[in-house]
């Protein structure tokens, strides 16, 4: 494989990388929040700046499916989960279109090739050894007839005594616990007490692959933090892998094994390689190019902290016993918070994609994320204050105010033509000098680096036009050429900010291009201004955050909570 992971920028020669990205798949069961956005905005920023810069680059996502949850869920609904799944389906495409996430391909890992791809790794796994059956007691509810996962069951805490905890953990006191350990145990689901019951289970020997993974955790593949975290689970020793549930199960059979279904997490991330699949069908893109062993293609998962341990131990260890590539690097985030606070239903925050959507312009968040991403995996801190003083200040105070203040003047007395000459060669070259450390910076995931990076190029465009005062220089007779070329030298200043933007904010640099009338489509590395150049009229780009809507949102959050 390629060695990519300290690819550089910029040179001359750069070659075309071939580049497949993933997000985690979200949950079939409910709604996109802005927690989960963190993520799929990150990854369609990484994805957009790959693509600007030449690569060829997709990023195919999916649902999750399958599971017990979603069993339930169109149970209670009085629905099929086929029914319920291509609800959900919908309404999360719907959110994320709205978001500006553009996936290549957004697909379900209830779907065909979903099948077809975990029978084959599960027959390969099979085929190899890596799969051992063996006789476990669990906890049952006698009247639903099915097995109980550890949330479904509620009691008291054994150590602390409050009620009402699940059945592995308690919320008061955070003590951690198996579920016959609860004080008065019931089924969540019929309130039964459940009864404990054997049944035969189907296991990945995942030790079998301690030394690949001690290898693979340590290669140069993950964060440093996350290799660290590894590195303990890693010394703790590999347990067997619990990979069937037993019928009643929304998911797929397991081959061979009648009533025994996948755990939704076998199939889960074999859903990127069955996204894929199904892109390629619907293209010419190769399958084996990008899965196979001898291909040379960067892989990348996007994923949040709670779930390294099946991306980064599971999912190589799976690849690799089935005869498949492994990831070229995992990159993980950390979890949102609201106001310094864990997303809180009761105070509003538990805030989902529709109801931000019903009152705010999604580019705000884009900038906002972006503003706050880095590398690595600390929480990310959604403060209401700093968003809108943040969107204010650097979106419609520093950049969007570049073009507003000139634009008049060009359509106003140039007929929206740029004049014929840069009057500013050594001002616009230094903007296009900073495209290489801007470049790394969103090659690395350092997003907040590149927004301060490019806030200062615009807090230097704003210096410029200060000290030229156009508005002064148009009260003035006979300075017309001035008032041109300064003019002119703003917008084509603002046009650069605009291409370093591009990841970030694609609607509103869609709407500049129409403005500028002149896309901008590669990197920015060979920008040249433009010169007697027609413009469209200029409308204005972004207004500012209002906080009567912030306020909407939290109200609206507090009745979504009314509603389930
Ligand atoms: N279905 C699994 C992933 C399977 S991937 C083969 C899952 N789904 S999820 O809907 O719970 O989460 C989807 C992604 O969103 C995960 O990467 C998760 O970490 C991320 N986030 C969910 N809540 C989040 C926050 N509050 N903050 C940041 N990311 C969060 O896990
Ligand atoms: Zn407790």
């Amino acid at each position: 494989m390629r060695e990519i992971y300290t690819f550089e920028t910029g040179d001359s020669f750069m070659t075309q990388r071939k580049i497949l990205v993933t997000s985690a798949l979200p949950y079939a069961n409910g709604a996109i929040h802005l927690g989960h956005l963190v993520e799929y905005i990150q990854t369609d920023i990484w994805v957009r700046f790959q693509k600007q810069k030449g690569h060829e680059c997709y990023y195919v996502c999916a649902d999750d499916a399958h599971g017990t949850p979603i069993m339930l869920r169109a149970d209670r609904d009085g629905i099929s989960p086929e029914e319920l799944i291509a609800q959900v389906w919908k309404s999360h495409f719907a959110d994320f279109c709205e978001f500006g996430i553009a996936f290549d391909n957004y697909h379900s890992t209830h779907s065909k090739e979903n099948k077809a791809l975990s029978e084959l790794i599960y027959n390969r796994l099979n085929d190899s050894g890596y799969i051992s059956t063996r006789t476990i007691t669990q906890a049952f509810d006698p009247v639903k007839n099915m097995f109980l996962p550890d949330r479904f069951i509620k009691g008291d805490c054994p150590k602390c005594g409050a009620k009402d905890q699940y059945g592995d953990g308690c919320e008061v006191c955070g003590a951690t616990y198996s579920p016959t350990d609860l004080k008065n145990a019931v089924s969540a689901i019929s309130g039964a007490t459940p009864i404990e019951k054997e049944s035969e289970h189907y296991f990945f020997n995942l030790a079998d692959f301690s030394q690949m993974l001690c290898d693979w955790t340590s290669a140069g593949h993950l964060q440093p933090e996350v290799r660290n975290k590894l590195a303990e689970w890693l010394e703790g020793g590999l347990q067997q892998w619990d990979i069937s549930r037993d019928a009643p199960y929304f998911g797929f059979e397991i081959p061979n094994a009648p009533n025994k279904y996948f755990y939704v997490w076998l199939d889960a991330p074999i859903g990127y390689m069955a996204s894929f699949q199904n892109l390629c069908d619907k293209t010419n893109l190769n399958f084996d190019d990008f899965w196979s062993k001898e291909s040379d293609v960067e892989l990348y998962h996007f994923i949040g902290k709670d779930i390294i341990y099946f991306h980064a131990l599971f999912w190589p260890a799976m690849l690799s016993g089935a005869n498949f590539r492994t990831p070229s690097a995992i990159f993980a985030h950390g979890f949102l918070t609201v106001n310094g606070e864990k997303m809180s239903k009761s105070r509003g925050t538990f805030i989902t994609a529709r109801t931000y959507l019903d009152h705010l312009n999604p580019e705000y968040l884009r900038y906002y994320f972006a503003a706050k991403l880095s590398s690595s995996v600390d929480d990310i801190d959604l403060n209401f204050d700093d968003f809108t003083q943040r969107v204010n200040s650097d979106l419609v105070g520093k950049v969007v105010n570049i073009a507003s203040r000139c634009s008049g003047f060009i359509q106003k007395r140039f007929d929206n033509k740029l004049s014929a000459t840069c009057a500013e060669p050594e001002l616009f070259a230094q903007f296009i000098a900073e495209h290489d450390t801007i470049a790394q910076h969103y090659e690395q995931r350092e997003f907040g680096k590149a927004m301060r990076e490019i806030m200062a190029l615009a807090d230097k465009a704003n210096q410029y036009i200060d000290e030229k005062k156009p508005w002064t220089i148009a009260k003035q007779e006979g300075e017309d050429a001035q008032l041109h070329d300064v003019c002119s030298v703003a917008i084509n200043l603002f046009r650069v900010l605009a291409a370093y933007l591009k990841p970030v904010l694609p609607a509103l640099t869609g709407e500049a291009d129409v403005f500028l009338n002149s896309p901008v489509h590669g990197w920015i590395d060979e920008l040249k201004p433009l010169v007697n150049h027609q413009l469209n009229d200029f409308k204005p780009l972004m207004t500012r955050v209002e906080s009567d809507k912030i306020k909407a949102i939290v109200d609206a959050s507090k009745d979504d909570l009314l509603k389930v």
